[in-house]
């Protein structure tokens, strides 16, 4: 990782930064804090055939009708094609947005399709919304660990990250009350709570619905908006749908949404619902953004929205990856050395396993890979210094059996360092600087 950028001024009289980046002293003083992954080239590695990735946060789409969808687009192209294929409005296809209302509804939203504003996937939204509303040195508050890609964002945007902590049950209510205090003391304006309260990426736990009203209510007194994510809101492997944060604060939640879990990632499209004043900015930052979101990839989905069953198909989608979260914990269960936990999700795709103190997980990933097993580290999930004696685990993408394997692999790896451990202490430093930055993997 590379933690080098114009406004540290350390190496400046060292010749050889310039020829590694010939644009360096260019840079805006933002992308200071854009560092890439230290782990990404270990994914060329980890992406081999014989290496069991529990590292990717993909979404498992062989469930899929290809030959329908394949039908499906080429009757679009003719029926549709000069729509699709040109400028659309800003906010979005209206059909759409008229669906996604009644998808959010399913949550207790009710909602405008006029207060919606389609974007490319809710990376997009997030960077939107972080641009609408965060000054550099603002506060955001985001639960810890948090999703590198709201990480990478509100770092972009040169806010200040505050974690507050989770437990089996989410977020904890007190813990956001002393964070509020903390960073009032300090003279510092936080700008909004970015949470994630379902199936949590990268924790795997969820918001108990009786802390919602009481998280809402502490935002509400302190005059701090709630970004709620929620693109995994559909993926409870009992069927349970919980009541989304917007659905009882209108005027003080924006809510994102996205068809990437759901449906399928590579179309690129999410949303966000705003409350009404905010809307217009919203629009105006996907016009300077984008122009419009691709009109083509709305017009699938509206379509797939309204001649498939998109229910059935989630129905399909949450029971592999139920069937797959249960061969990781079993695994876990039976494979893991003492002193190890790990989070139990009841929906979603992630695992957060924590490992005995001492043991560096980050250091400990080149030696994992080389047991032919990854993960994502820790660390990538926290804009300090946490999270480095655990890891993320994805048991979305691979078969249940490569699970198993993953996991028994690991397990090898895990015993080998703490005995390391126990007989020299902790032997890795950490280098971390900085959040890893997203990329379609890690994410
Ligand atoms: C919590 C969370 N938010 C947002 C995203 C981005 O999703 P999208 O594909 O809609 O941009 C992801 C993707 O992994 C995620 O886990």
């Amino acid at each position: 990782m590379n933690p080098s950028g114009p406004t540290q001024p350390s190496d400046e009289h060292d010749p050889s930064r310039h020829n590694l980046d010939p644009h360096l002293d260019r840079y805006a003083a933002r992308t200071a804090g854009m560092t890439a992954s230290e782990i990404r080239a270990l994914f060329a590695v980890a992406s081999r055939p014989e290496v069991v990735s529990l590292a990717g946060g993909m979404p498992n789409l062989t469930a899929l009708p290809l030959e329908s969808l394949a039908a499906q687009m080429s009757d679009l192209i003719r029926e549709e094609g000069l729509t699709g294929l040109q400028y659309g409005s800003a906010q979005g296809v209206p059909a759409l947005r008229e669906q996604i209302c009644e998808i959010m509804a399913l949550e207790g939203i009710s909602a405008h399709p006029d207060d919606v504003v389609v974007t490319v996937g809710s990376q997009m939204g997030l960077d939107m919304v972080t641009r609408l509303f965060c000054d550099p040195g603002d506060v955001v508050l985001a639960e810890g660990p948090s999703y590198v890609g709201a990480i990478g964002s509100f770092t972009a945007y040169q806010a200040e990250i505050e974690h507050v902590a989770m437990d089996d049950d989410g977020l904890v209510p007190e813990h956001l009350r002393e964070a509020l205090a903390r960073t009032e003391r300090e003279g510092k304006r936080v700008k909004f709570l970015y949470t994630i309260p379902n199936f949590h990426n990268p924790a795997g736990v969820t918001l108990a619905v009786n802390r919602r009203s009481e998280i809402l209510e502490i935002c509400r007194q302190h005059g701090v908006l709630v970004i709620e994510d929620n693109p995994y809101g559909l993926l409870d492997f009992n069927g349970n749908i919980y009541p989304a944060l917007r659905a009882s604060d209108p005027d003080n939640v924006v809510y994102l949404g996205s068809f990437s879990k759901t449906f399928a990632s590579g179309l690129r499209v999410g949303w966000v619902l705003a409350p009404h004043a905010v809307r217009e900015k919203l629009v105006l930052a996907s016009e300077s953004a984008t122009l419009c979101p691709p009109t083509l990839n709305q017009l699938v989905v509206s379509r797939y929205l309204s001649s498939h069953d998109w229910m059935g198909q989630i129905k399909t989608f949450r029971e592999n990856y139920r069937e797959r979260r249960d061969a990781i914990l079993g695994a876990l269960e039976q494979h893991m050395p003492p002193g190890c936990s790990w989070t139990h999700p009841s929906g979603g795709f992630y695992v957060w396993l924590t490992v005995p103190e001492g043991v560096d997980a980050k250091a400990m990933l080149p030696r994992a890979v080389t047991a032919r097993v990854a993960y994502a580290s820790g660390t990538g999930f926290y804009a300090n210094a946490g999270g480095s004696s655990q890891m993320r685990l994805s048991y979305c993408y691979p078969t249940p059996e490569r699970l198993r394997e993953g996991v028994r692999r690991l397990a090898g790896v895990l015993e080998s360092e703490i005995e390391l451990v126990h007989t020299f202490g902790t032997v890795h430093a950490r280098t971390s600087s900085g959040p890893d930055t997203p990329s379609p993997d890690t994410a």
